[in-house]
Formats: structure tokens, sequence, C-alpha cells
């Protein structure tokens, strides 16, 4: 089976084609073929305005899908606008920006309709960790506890089986991606401010004004600032009063009442306290994240896979970390999964093998002539 997968759900514009046998087979991981996997961000433009502006986004959309999808053929080597090698098309219909989702969600709506093809419309986190099935030399095993954690979204989901998602713990408010970006804004590091807290963290401190890298004698001290763990319930986390100690931590570092303007914070910053204040941010989402899994495995001992999802499992501190903490000898012991570093970010690999997935377990395709958007939604 040959699934087109399209992505555009934020401020990346991807389609990927995915060949998988007509009966997967657990044991035999490399018969699932990643054909092609073209992504194009927005993120050079969005960089200029310190986040995404979701008019702008959807106008972007519009201009690269049909060019992404072409290319998409082309480097699977197909010819293009063959389609009889297509057995079906996946989008991303919900969560996520209201224009950018209609984008995606029409373009394949029409593919489909045009081409005769099933149409599959995929929940944009069963794709985030649907990633962690792609170009894995082993695969997760079920039931398993997925942490998903993305720019929008912080949730920890038990799946007893494939397709199957009980939402067991969720952000209160704050994802935990948005509280990366937020802190990066404060300290005057470029967006997306996950990847730049990290890098500061290491030492390489990018100033989003100037775009100059300082590169540090010494990595930032993960243990010069501490922030408190918000109490959320047993399984639920809360970002936005990380948020607000992170500020505030910043403004006595500055010595100014905390009325000062947080956007005026970072010019009496120096590069070593911003590789610090990003090195013990980093360290405290990292052990909040890390807490409430294991919690979570307390109280769901028959799990056999940790799986993690979504754009912050890029995270290098957060993967070592992991791979650490859950592999010490004892009770808590359990293989963990991160989906392969291309695949955490939005791409269309992740919604192809969604699809798959929902076909391998029967899930019926959508009726391409009244597929909705859904700028909302809980994964199903
Ligand atoms: O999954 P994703 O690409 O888009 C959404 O579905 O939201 O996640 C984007 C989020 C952003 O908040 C970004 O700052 C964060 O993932 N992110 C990271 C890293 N790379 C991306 N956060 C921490 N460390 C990273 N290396
Ligand atoms: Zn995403």
């Amino acid at each position: 089976m040959i699934i087109l997968g399209i992505e555009s759900s934020c401020d990346e514009t991807a389609a990927a084609i995915l060949e998988g046998p007509a009966h997967f087979d657990s044991q035999n991981p490399s018969e699932l073929k990643l054909l092609s996997n073209v992504v194009v961000s927005q993120i050079d433009i969005f960089k200029a305005y310190g986040g995404v502006i979701p008019e702008v986004a959807a106008r972007s959309h519009l201009e690269a899908i049909m060019p992404v999808i072409h290319q998409a053929f082309q480097d699977a080597d197909f010819p293009p606008d063959d389609w009889s090698k297509i057995d079906a098309i996946a989008v991303t219909h919900t969560p996520g920006l209201l224009g950018s989702l209609l984008v995606g969600t029409l373009t394949a709506r029409t593919l489909a309709i045009l081409h005769q093809k099933p149409l599959y419309a995929v929940h944009h986190l069963k794709s985030h960790i649907y990633a962690n099935w792609l170009e894995q030399s082993s695969l997760p095993t079920f039931p398993l506890l997925a942490l998903v954690i993305s720019g929008g979204h912080t949730q920890i989901i038990y799946m007893r089986e494939h397709n199957h998602f009980e939402i067991i713990g969720t952000t209160h408010d704050d994802a935990v991606g948005e509280s990366f970006d937020k802190t990066a804004k404060i300290l005057g590091l470029p967006y997306p401010g996950g990847p730049a807290v990290s890098k500061a963290a290491i030492g390489q401190v990018q100033l989003a004004e100037t775009n100059e890298t300082i590169t540090l004698s010494q990595p930032g001290d993960p243990n010069a600032y501490h922030f408190p763990h918000p109490q959320a319930g047993e399984l639920d986390f809360s970002f936005s009063g990380l948020k607000t100690a992170f500020l505030r931590t910043v403004q006595k570092i500055c010595n100014v009442p905390i009325s000062h303007p947080s956007a005026d914070l970072k010019n009496l910053l120096n590069p070593q306290q911003i590789a610090d204040l990003s090195a013990s941010f980093e360290q405290t989402a990292v052990d909040i994240l890390l807490e409430k899994l294991q919690k979570a495995l307390e109280l769901h001992p028959d799990a056999q896979s940790l799986v993690f999802a979504g754009g912050v499992s890029a995270n290098q501190k957060l993967r070592s970390a992991a791979i650490a903490h859950f592999s010490q000898p004892g009770p808590l012991s359990q293989p963990v999964f991160f989906p392969a570093p291309r695949f955490s970010g939005d791409n269309g690999a992740m919604v192809a093998i969604a699809a798959y997935f929902e076909a391998q377990s029967q899930v019926q395709p959508t009726d391409p002539y009244s597929l909705n958007i859904m700028p909302r939604s809980v994964i199903r």
C-alpha cells in the first residue's frame, strides 16, 4: 500500500510517500519504506516576527503545497502527475491553525476526488506518536505510554493497542514547547525557542536581534537557578507558572521591578547569564516531564514502552536524561523510543504512517466531499 501524506497544520508545508506491506509484520519494520519526505519550513519568515502569524502561514502553505507534493513524487521517482501508484491520500485535518489546516485539507480532498483515492483524515498528535514507527530498528510494543510534547500540546497518552488513545495527563495551561518559545523571547533568542534555548544552554548564544552567535568558553550551568515544579494533578502539567517564575528570576537578576517591560530584559543580560538561565530552564522542563512520565509508569505498570512525540522530543538533554532515567535496573526500567530527529518536527511521513496503521486496523477512510477541519480536538 502506497500512501501520500500531507501536513500543513502549523508552519511547515510537507508531503511524503510511504510504502508498507499489505499486512504489517512488527518483526520486520524494514518493510515500511519511506520513498520521499519533503518539508518546506516557514521558520525563516517567522524569525523576523518572533512567532507564527496565522494569515501569513496560510498564504505560504497555499504557495508551497502543490510544489511540495510534486517534489515528493519526484523524490520517489514517480512520474509527475502519475497517480496510478498512489493507493491512498492522508492529511492532517485537526488540530492546528485554521487557515493552515484548510490549505492541506482542501488540497487533499480535491486530489482524492480528482484521482479517486481513499482519503484518511489524521489527527496531528496521532501522527507525532506514529513518527516512532518510521525508520526504527525496533518498534514500540503495546500497551505503551506516549508523552506528546509539542508547541500546542503536553499530554500523556496510554495506548492499549494501535489506534486506541486514552489521555491520562494533560496541561492545564501552556504547552511545554510554548514555554520554551516564551523563555527564548524573554532571553532575546530567536524563534523557534526550543532549539535556541538548547543551543544557549551549551554555550552557543544566538541573539535574535543581530543573528550573531556568541560562543562561550563554558556551557550554561543547569543548577545556576532553581525554578519551582508546578503542582497540577498527579499526571497533569502546568507550564504557565514556570514561565512566571522564570520571568521573576530574570527581573531579579536584572535588578528591575516587576513592572519592567519583559521585552527589554534581554538588553540587561550578559551572554553567560543567558546561557545559565537557558540551561536551568531546560533542566527544569526536562525534570518535570520525566517526573510525570515516571508517575504515569507507576500507575500503569503494564506499559511495555515509553514513546516520546512532538517537536520538543528533539531536545537532546531530554533524550539523554530519559534514556539514563528509564534504563536504571528496577521495576521502572523501560525501553524508551524517540522519533528519528528528522521526524520529531512536523512532516508528511508521520501523517502517512499514521494513516497506514489506521488502514491496518480497518479504520474506514473519510468522505472527501464533507471532511472538515477542526482547529481544536482531542486525539482519537
Ligand atoms: O511538533 P511541533 O513541530 O509543532 C507543533 O505541533 O506544535 O513542535 C514545535 C515546538 C516548538 O515550541 C519548538 O520550540 C519546540 O517544539 N522544539 C523544541 C526543540 N525543537 C523544537 N523544544 C525543545 N528543544 C528542542 N530541541
Ligand atoms: Zn506538530
